[in-house]
């Protein structure tokens, strides 16, 4: 056997011994509680996010993703797919649409202010759910408070905040507890659905 090939033969016994590791982990995990430690192993890490008073805003929620973003342009049309791919495995797809552009405003203007900051810092966004909401939460590391604007008819800016009002139940922020801030938006699934329901029978 030359050299090369008893490299060649030793990486694909490490790639075998790796892919066995990771399918005992898995079968582990099916199999139910009693792997804990392999499950963790294996487990997605949710950071926490801590609100002024150090409160964990996550923990309560049951079904929980996260996703760190450089602060780019890029980061945007990321953040909508992750969203529209989560809802449809948490079973919310009736909420994909104003999730999405939710998700999309509040993204945006944390790439922006990050942008114009001059900072180095990245985006991050929290999607939580349970059965019948969703929310979403955005970190950005300026500690500037989102400003919804009056805005003209014919103004070109100044609409996000104001279609994030109509699109969610509910939204705010707060400063983060090591800086920052996040800003959320809540959006409950029964009353998201009345809203659409009298739009169609409004017609629009
Ligand atoms: N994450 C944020 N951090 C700091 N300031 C923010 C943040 N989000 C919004 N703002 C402030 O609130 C203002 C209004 O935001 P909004 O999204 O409504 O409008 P815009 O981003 O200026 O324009 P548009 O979203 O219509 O392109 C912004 O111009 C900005 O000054
Ligand atoms: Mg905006």
């Amino acid at each position: 056997m030359t050299a090369d090939s008893a490299q060649i033969t030793r990486a694909l016994n490490d790639l075998r011994f790796h892919q066995d590791e990771a399918y005992k982990i898995t079968r582990q995990s099916d199999a139910g509680g009693h792997a804990r430690h392999a499950a963790d192993r294996t487990a997605v890490q949710i950071p926490p996010l801590l609100d002024a008073q150090g409160a964990d805003v996550t923990a309560r929620w049951p079904l929980r993703s996260f996703l760190e973003l450089g602060a780019l342009p890029s980061a945007v049309p990321c953040a909508r797919l992750h969203a529209r791919h989560l809802l449809w495995e948490w079973r919310l797809t009736g909420l994909t649409d104003s999730a999405e552009l939710l998700v999309s405003e509040i993204v945006t203007n944390a790439v922006q202010i990050t942008q114009a900051d001059g900072q180095a810092a990245p985006v991050r966004l929290w999607l939580l759910g349970d059965r019948t909401q969703l929310l979403i939460l955005v970190w950005d590391a300026s500690p500037l408070p989102p400003i919804p604007m009056r805005v003209s008819d014919d103004a070109e800016n100044g609409r996000g905040l104001l279609l994030v009002d109509t699109l969610s139940t509910r939204w705010g922020h707060f400063q983060h507890h090591g800086g920052g801030k996040a800003v959320w938006a809540l959006v409950d699934a029964a009353r998201h659905a009345r809203g659409t329901d009298r739009e169609a029978r409004a017609g629009r």
